[in-house]
């Protein structure tokens, strides 16, 4: 059995990506949600266990996914202490809660694996990473990085790591949504309809980034092939750097990974 703890936006994007990938069957899930609307949603829509509360949830799997809220894990771990043995294996997908932070409610031996996936984990093209206590066997790592594997790409890094992941990747598909929408009105501007500019950019930015997976070439490299002197690549791309684009973009890394640290002190 595998269990979920809250089946928000990032809960219920596992959950789905998981079912629908068919990595689990849905009657080997079971899920707690406080929002009792949202556990009948995906019942009815996925065909899952719902637990009554938490301890029925804790006794019927060891292996249980918490996507809550940051703001909302102490109360739940002091609801979960008592409730866990030896078996239980946790996985966090908590932004900025550090694996010392459910030691320091937990305990020590308390098995913990913390995971930084991103929303595209929906349509299988996810990127998350994954770190382990070391109370954590490489084993059931292996198992849990299989069933996160199946809804993009995982890999396993340091938890000192995690700030610099989650202002990178987990935080990124906000950044590129928001470069399709401005790509897009740049195009609206010059006369194309909104639904074909939206779609022009958006395959832009997915050739792009396949391009770059695919040939392994430096992004640099990819980009001079395409700018050829005195031609139209490079009048827009003097544009991005007259607008510090690369700048902004560095910045926004920074800012979200500062924001995970600074909320991991807040929340200790
Ligand atoms: N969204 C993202 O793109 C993203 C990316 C990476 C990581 N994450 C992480 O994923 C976690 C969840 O974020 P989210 O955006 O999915 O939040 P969300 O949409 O608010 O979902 C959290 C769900 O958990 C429920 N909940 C809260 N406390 C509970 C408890 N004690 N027992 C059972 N259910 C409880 C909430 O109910 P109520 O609504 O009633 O409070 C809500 O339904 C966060 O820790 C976040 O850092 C999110």
């Amino acid at each position: 059995m595998l269990g979920f703890i809250g089946c928000g936006t990032m809960g219920g994007t596992l959950l789905e990506g998981m079912i629908k990938n068919q990595l689990v069957a849905p009657e080997e899930v079971v899920i707690f949600d406080q929002d009792s609307g949202r556990m009948l949603f995906f019942k009815e829509n996925l065909q899952v266990n719902i637990a009554d509360d938490i301890q029925s949830l804790c006794q019927q799997t060891p292996k249980i996914f918490l996507a809550v809220k940051p703001q909302d894990m102490k109360e739940l771990l002091l609801e979960m202490k008592p409730l866990l043995n030896a078996e239980h294996l946790l996985i966090s997908v908590a932004a900025g809660l550090y694996i010392s932070f459910f030691q320091e409610y937990l305990g020590d031996s308390v098995k913990i694996i913390r995971i930084m996936p991103n929303t595209p984990c929906l349509i299988g093209e996810g990127m998350s990473v994954i770190s382990r206590s070391q109370t954590v066997s490489e084993e059931e790592e292996k198992e849990v990085a299989a069933l996160i594997g199946s809804l993009g790409k995982v890999i396993s890094l340091e938890e000192k790591h995690m700030s610099a992941v989650t202002g990178l990747s987990g935080s990124g598909p906000a950044y590129i949504f928001l470069v399709i929408e401005a790509l897009a009105d740049g195009g609206v501007e010059m006369g194309l309809s909104r639904d074909v500019a939206l779609s022009l950019a958006a395959q832009t930015v997915l050739g792009a980034a396949k391009m770059f997976l695919q040939t392994g070439e430096h992004p640099a490299v990819l980009k001079n092939k395409v700018t050829s002197p005195g031609g139209t690549t490079s009048a827009g791309l003097l544009a991005l750097e007259e607008g510090a684009v690369r700048a902004s973009l560095i910045k926004a890394v920074i800012r979200s990974a500062q924001k995970e640290k600074n909320m991991f002190l807040e929340k200790k």
